[in-house]
């Protein structure tokens, strides 16, 4: 026991141990893992009271030093976020952590912007990030796109984005096999949206990022990914608590639910905690954000208990508000 704190102490990185991995399959270096903990870093922080301010390059890079000092070891950004280069400055004005033990995932878009724009925007992922390569990219969004493309493949919105989905897989795909990602994958895409990856009869994505929490879980859709080997990953597990009032018309928030709170006391564990283990218990891995160094540990420690059928079930079948989703609805994307 104090041979194990005084390891901690020192190698602080021997908490990570504790945290189990997936390993990726499809369009993915072999035998490369993803940790099921990771750190997001898209949205507000604030101290109570105070106005929140976004996620800036300065915020991010203090709580992803933070997250590596906790035992964490991936971390979650994009070419959309505003702390992209802030990860970069955490990741490499440390010296505790080895670059190869740090997974970071980078996105490409907005939306996606086709061919010869996606290789163009994961240079500048890189050179923001000042970074040899990213262990995993995602196209962000499956399309529309009110963003400007080169490629005729991406004329605005008629009918349907698949060509212009397909195009810019072409583009992760060279990116991927000449080693600027050790894995490519996708983000809010639907089954209609990975059955034209699929199509395209070349690689598979290896990885889909979705919104995943009690308010919205698209069961179905983790069932298809799973059997294509996808790997699955949520976002906004904790139904992104700090997102106003104003956005949506939640009476509560997730982590204020009765049942969560009651299934937390049962365990002796938070409500943060009991959504991060019900998402992770379908294998589902995880980003939460947070720049609070007790919330960092906390999340990293879910992997010790275990939560029934019967809990998960309740948790599931939350009465759910009229608009249940965080993020805008990838249904909508033909
Ligand atoms: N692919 C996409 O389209 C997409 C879309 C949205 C998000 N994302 C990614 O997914 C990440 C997570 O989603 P999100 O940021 O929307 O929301 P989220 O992780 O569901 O919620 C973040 C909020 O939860 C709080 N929190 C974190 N850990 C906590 C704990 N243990 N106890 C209590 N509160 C806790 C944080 O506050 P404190 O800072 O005070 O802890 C913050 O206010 C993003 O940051 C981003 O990287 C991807």
């Amino acid at each position: 026991m104090f041979r194990l704190l005084f390891i901690s102490l020192l190698f602080p990185s021997a908490l990570a141990l504790n945290v189990p991995s997936i390993t990726l399959k499809n369009a993915a270096v072999p035998g490369i893992t993803m940790q099921a903990m990771g750190i997001g870093t898209f949205g507000y922080a604030s101290h109570p009271g105070q106005k929140a301010e976004y996620w800036n390059n300065s915020v991010t890079a203090t709580a992803v030093s933070a997250w590596l000092k906790a035992g964490g070891r991936r971390i979650d950004t994009a070419y959309d976020y505003r702390g992209e280069a802030g990860v970069g400055m955490a990741v490499l004005h440390q010296t505790e952590v080895h670059r190869s033990e740090i997974f970071i995932t980078s996105k490409v878009g907005g939306l996606p912007p086709g061919y010869n724009d996606t290789l163009e925007q994961f240079q500048e992922i890189l050179t923001q990030m000042n970074l040899t390569y990213v262990d995993l990219l995602l196209i962000h969004w499956p399309g529309p796109l009110p963003l400007k493309s080169s490629d005729p493949k991406c004329k605005l919105i008629s009918g349907s984005d698949k060509e212009c989905r397909q195009s810019s897989w072409l583009a992760l795909e060279k990116i991927f096999k000449s080693g600027g990602a050790k894995a490519i994958g996708v983000s809010n895409f639907e089954q209609n949206h990975i059955q034209d990856i699929l199509d395209l009869k070349s690689l598979v994505p290896s990885v889909n990022q979705i919104e995943y929490h009690p308010y919205w879980h698209e069961d179905g859709l983790v069932e298809f990914c799973q059997n294509h080997s996808i790997a699955v990953n949520s976002y906004a597990p904790l139904g992104t608590p700090d997102w106003g009032p104003d956005h949506r018309d939640w009476n509560s928030t997730i982590l204020d639910l009765p049942v969560v709170k009651e299934i937390a006391k049962a365990h002796s564990k938070s409500p943060a905690q009991i959504l991060l283990r019900w998402a992770w218990q379908k294998n589902i891995l995880l980003n939460p954000r947070t720049w609070n160094d007790d919330h960092m540990a906390e999340n990293l420690n879910i992997f010790d208990f275990e939560l029934s059928d019967d809990e998960w079930k309740q948790i599931a079948s939350v009465p759910k508000p009229a608009t249940p989703k965080v993020c805008p609805d990838p249904h909508l994307i033909k």
